[in-house]
């Protein structure tokens, strides 16, 4: 006896050892079937406010070329210098998991001609991105988003469609009080003079900016506006507006947006050092966060250069990607629940080899009628498929034996009051409907 738990214990202690061994990958996580009330609902919600909208769903791989986002993201960007997964396939291919959903879908535009379906084409998409970023709360490695474009129009109306169909999958996920921040970063004649100027300005700083800032002063002044560090937030407070610089066009473009917001209710902050991490926005950027700006919930802006970039012609887009595991953290905090509607489900219980054998066709003759079942034939006391109902709360079960089998018949029990009723085989689906109401 001694021995046979030493051995079980030594099997066990391996066992453990093996699990330990194989877990996600740092900054990767799994959805559990406990969140799956979230993710059903988020699928619901953004099918239906993408249908409400006009945008028509699509989906690009998780895998491309890496070239395509070096071309598309700008070479000294944090996502492209260090965030990226790339590597070589068998065949020597050069690829990246995907790190964002925008450079994939102009890259399917261009590829597959989609402006003769629609112009503006309006699409959505949902799905992982991946970014080697250092995990902490909010920040993963695999993050899923669900993005939201407007391709072939340079129109302000579309920057204030895409904030609003934002709003909207916001609103419909229960979450109130977002905020957002909006700036303009002007295009390829207003930009240039801008940073020009803001060149100048840190010029005399260099030694004040941390380390980061003062390689992007060389490769990428604008981000210089957007970094964290507190010695370099001090300096930004007397940096250069990039509002002062825009050109006449970015200007009106702007105006008529922040127009658009208010005609619609929405508040918004200016935010002039909004400069946004990848390199093909111009004009209108902006991010919707709930309490904390570093932590947005979402972030978009216009990418009028980005099909250039990608060897098309000039395609002037807007567009918006929700950080959907970010969303579900804030519903969370706030102790928001879940808002879905439901099957609602009985319990099916068998006793006897050949009652269990009956049971899986009348169960599949309930579902084909569309009445949710949940079973546990595989228990083999009624004492322990009732405990399983219990424990799923469920109200309305039927329990079929040996007796049953042979008379016809059926036992309905309201779990609530304990009331049984046996009834004949052929009113099963018909009864059980009747209660679920
Ligand atoms: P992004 O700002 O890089 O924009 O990402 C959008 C959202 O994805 C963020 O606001 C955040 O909620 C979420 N997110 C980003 N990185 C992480 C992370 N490491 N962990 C968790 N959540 C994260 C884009 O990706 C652009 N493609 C958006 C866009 C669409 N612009 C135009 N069209």
């Amino acid at each position: 006896m001694k021995k046979i738990k030493q051995r079980n214990k030594k099997i066990e202690k391996e066992r453990s050892r093996k699990t330990s061994q194989f877990q996600t990958v740092k900054g990767m996580a799994d959805i559990l079937p406990k969140d799956q009330n979230w993710w059903k609902m988020i699928n619901k919600v953004s099918d239906s406010v993408a249908e409400l909208h006009d945008y028509y769903f699509m989906e690009t791989p998780i895998l491309e070329n890496a070239g395509l986002f070096e071309a598309s993201l700008g070479e000294s960007t944090d996502v492209i210098e260090k965030e990226m997964y790339v590597f070589k396939t068998k065949g020597g291919d050069r690829v990246a998991l995907r790190p964002e959903g925008t450079t994939a879908v102009v890259r399917s535009y261009l590829e597959n001609h989609l402006g003769y379906f629609s112009s503006p084409l309006r699409v959505y998409y949902m799905g992982p991105m991946f970014r080697y970023e250092r995990p902490q709360a909010g920040r993963y490695r695999q993050l899923h988003q669900l993005g939201f474009e407007i391709i072939g129009d340079s129109d302000p109306v579309y920057d204030v469609q895409i904030i609003l169909v934002v709003f909207a999958f916001l609103k419909e996920m229960r979450l109130k009080n977002f905020k957002i921040r909006i700036n303009s970063i002007g295009c390829r004649v207003c930009r240039p003079n801008y940073k020009q100027k803001i060149k100048e300005y840190y010029r005399t700083k260099k030694l004040e900016l941390c380390d980061d800032c003062n390689e992007r002063y060389e490769k990428n002044i604008l981000r210089l506006l957007d970094c964290k560090e507190a010695g370099c937030r001090i300096l930004v407070q007397k940096a250069p507006v990039i509002l002062d610089s825009l050109c006449q066009a970015c200007n009106n473009h702007f105006r008529t947006v922040l127009e658009l917001l208010e005609d619609n209710a929405i508040v918004y902050e200016p935010d002039p050092y909004l400069v946004r991490g990848l390199d093909y926005y111009s004009k209108t950027v902006f991010e919707i966060y709930y309490d904390n700006p570093a932590n947005a919930l979402a972030g978009g802006g216009r990418f009028d250069y980005l099909s250039e970039f990608l060897g098309g012609r000039m395609l002037p887009s807007v567009g918006v990607a929700i950080g959907l595991e970010r969303v579900i953290e804030t519903l969370k905090s706030l102790e928001i629940e879940p808002n879905l509607k439901l099957k609602s489900r009985m319990f099916f219980a068998a006793v006897g080899d050949n009652a269990k054998k009956a049971a899986v066709k009348f169960i599949d003759q309930l579902r084909e009628n569309n009445v949710a079942v949940v079973e546990a034939l595989g228990k083999k006391s009624l004492r322990a498929q009732l405990k399983i109902a219990d424990k799923y709360h469920l109200q309305t079960v039927l329990i079929f034996g040996q007796k049953e089998l042979f008379e016809e018949m059926i036992i309905i029990r309201d779990m609530k009051t304990g009331a049984q009723e046996n009834i004949v085989l052929s009113k099963m689906t018909e009864e059980v409907k009747r209660r679920l109401r």
